[in-house]
């Protein structure tokens, strides 16, 4: 198979761990006869230094026109004025919508060798395994806003949902159930919000065409508390864009350490080989304080390269390779600091990249 893949390595340590995840994806190519071309393209505080624009157009061209997108992360304090014009994170959020990109898909795995990492118990993080789906292009992110700006005292963010954005990604999340373990859990702040309320009709309406699911409608401050009593009891849980943003921070925890959560963010764009043109992106930010150190843990961008493989390629058999060759350097104790108990082996971000395509390659 041929595929062109955009990297949006951006700032901080997303320049590293989309350096490991582009070794991995390389060492796929050759290994499964794929032709993989990597085009690089600015996006975030990089993009802001060099071309004035958080997200420069010919980005936006080249995402459009790529098979899928590999993307590190964006922000730093260098762009932190809260005078600014522009920040690194409204391009990512612009990029987001420009692919129409409205379900980010975030799996909670727990590797069971990095219990021990969690600042939970064991006996409550056992069998923990869900899939979060956070609506991407809506919600308290895009409705209008107002800064209070220098002198002012009053600023306002809005929360709009219609209909047609919480079906087409309640369904999604219903499709992705069905295909589980056949549980739903739908997140929203119904007792307050009427954004919400409309969330909820929406979603009752939308799982009335799966009947088979077991379906819960949670408040997102009880799933806050859920999710670290009980956490392996979800299977698929389906939250509005703020909600699922604070929820997979929290989820993250389950895992160990940000530095293991992937993510694809899948819409309705379709690229040359009639799947989904994914985004796929670590869930973590870029680390200032690390980066540049070498030692931040790139599993979670080479995981969410696998996605991609997944969603964007339909190579399934190449995604397993990459996630049981993340598996086996685990299991031999090797770990990045940020997931470092006593007895294992403290590795930095190249060495991890290394030993991952070491396995990938002999598995
Ligand atoms: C995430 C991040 C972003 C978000 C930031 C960097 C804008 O926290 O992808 O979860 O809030 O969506
Ligand atoms: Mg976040």
């Amino acid at each position: 198979m041929k595929a062109t893949i955009v990297v949006l390595a951006g700032d901080g340590i997303g320049p590293e761990v989309t350096d490991e995840a582009r070794k991995i994806l390389r060492a796929v190519a050759d290994k499964f006869n794929h032709q993989f071309d990597f085009s690089d393209q600015l996006m975030g505080g990089r993009a802001i230094d060099e071309l004035g624009t958080s997200l420069p157009d010919a980005t936006v061209e080249a995402c459009k026109k790529a098979d899928a997108v590999l993307l590190g992360a964006v922000g730093g304090p260098k762009w932190d004025d809260p005078k600014a014009q522009d920040r690194p994170e409204r391009g990512l959020l612009a990029i987001r919508k420009a692919l129409n990109l409205f379900a980010n898909l975030r799996p909670v795995k727990l590797h069971p060798q990095l219990l021990s990492a969690s600042t939970l118990k064991e006996e409550v993080l056992q069998g923990v395994d869900m899939l979060v789906i956070r609506e991407l292009t809506g919600g308290l992110y895009f409705g209008p806003k107002k800064e209070a700006g220098e002198e002012g005292y009053e600023a306002f963010d809005t929360e709009i949902y219609t209909r047609p954005e919480i079906d087409r990604v309640v369904r999604l999340a219903a499709d992705a159930a069905m295909g589980r373990r056949k549980k739903l859990v739908s997140v929203d702040k119904a007792n307050v919000m009427a954004s919400s309320r409309l969330w909820r009709r929406v979603a009752t309406e939308v799982l009335v065409d799966y009947p088979e699911l077991e379906v819960e409608h949670v408040l997102v401050d009880a799933m806050a508390m859920h999710l670290i009593r009980r956490p392996a009891s979800f299977d698929v849980i389906v939250a509005g864009n703020i909600f699922g943003d604070i929820l997979t921070d929290e989820a993250a925890m389950l895992a160990g350490s940000m530095g293991m959560l992937p993510s694809a963010s899948l819409g309705d764009l379709y690229n040359s080989h009639k799947l989904p043109l994914g985004l796929y992106e670590p869930i973590h930010g870029s680390a200032p304080d690390i980066a540049g150190k070498g030692v931040s843990n790139p599993l979670a961008t080479i995981m969410s390269s696998a996605m991609l493989l997944r969603h964007s390629l339909g190579l399934e058999q190449e995604a397993d390779a990459i996630e049981a060759a993340v598996d086996a350097v685990l299991n031999e104790g090797v770990r990045t600091p940020d997931i470092a108990h006593t007895g294992s082996e403290v590795v930095g971000t190249q060495v991890m990249g290394d030993l991952v395509l070491e396995k990938l390659l002999n598995p």
